[in-house]
């Protein structure tokens, strides 16, 4: 199937887009970063046109302002971004009457972390801080644009095969990229999502 990915420059993007190639999906590898298919996702007539030329049958949403403390400074960003960004893909999604699905990635941060068990999706929602809240929003205005063509997954703490050596190294003295599989390959649950699709 014909597989648009937003945001194909980030960790999970490029992780995805690599697991789609390798089941002889067609992926159509969009972001505002150069070396990708160009989509700024906060241009609605870029959008538009985009997802009406494609006609992709699946549009996986990876695409986020995703820097939480920068969020905190910044929340018109964010929101610009998470909210108003989702809204148009899904919008244009519902426009282009192409019957596509809409896989929108959101996180725990919707949750202020207080229920002292694993969420749901029936728990109610109560974001802390900008980030958790823009993407709550974004949730919300997916669901209510494309009713019955959209999977949200709020998920946490990904790490795909570019989880930063850096950062490893700083929390774990001596750790290196190849000893990253201590933590959980979340980019696993792409795995699940995927036998969805025909
Ligand atoms: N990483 C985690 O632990 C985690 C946990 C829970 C949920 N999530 C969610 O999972 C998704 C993917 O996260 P990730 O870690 O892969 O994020 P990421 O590495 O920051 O990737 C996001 C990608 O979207 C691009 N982007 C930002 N603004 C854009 C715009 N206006 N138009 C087009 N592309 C734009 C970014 O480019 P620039 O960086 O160049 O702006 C980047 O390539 C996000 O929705 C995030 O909220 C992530």
């Amino acid at each position: 199937m014909k597989v648009l990915v937003t945001g194909a420059g980030g960790m999970l993007g490029t992780d995805l887009c690599a697991d789609l190639t390798e089941r002889q999906h067609e992926v159509i590898a969009t972001d505002h970063r150069e070396g990708f298919v160009p989509l700024d996702i906060t241009d609605l007539r870029e959008v538009r046109a985009m997802i009406r030329e494609a006609r992709p049958d699946a549009i996986i949403h990876c695409a986020a302002w995703t820097n939480v403390d920068g969020a905190e400074r910044d929340p018109d960003a964010a929101y610009k971004v998470n909210a108003l960004g989702s809204w148009n893909v899904a919008a244009a999604t519902a426009a282009a009457e192409a019957n596509a699905l809409m896989v929108y990635i959101s996180t725990d941060f919707v949750f202020d972390g207080e229920k002292g068990a694993a969420y749901t999706e029936f728990d109610a929602v109560n974001p802390l801080g900008h980030y958790g809240a823009s993407k709550e929003a974004g949730e919300r205005l997916v669901r209510e644009t494309l009713p019955g063509r959209h999977i949200i997954a709020r998920t946490s703490w990904l790490c795909g095969k570019r989880f930063p050596a850096g950062i490893l190294s700083r929390v774990l003295p001596g750790c290196s990229a190849s000893t990253a599989k201590v933590f959980p390959p979340r980019y696993c649950i792409w795995r699940k999502a995927c036998r969805r699709f025909p």
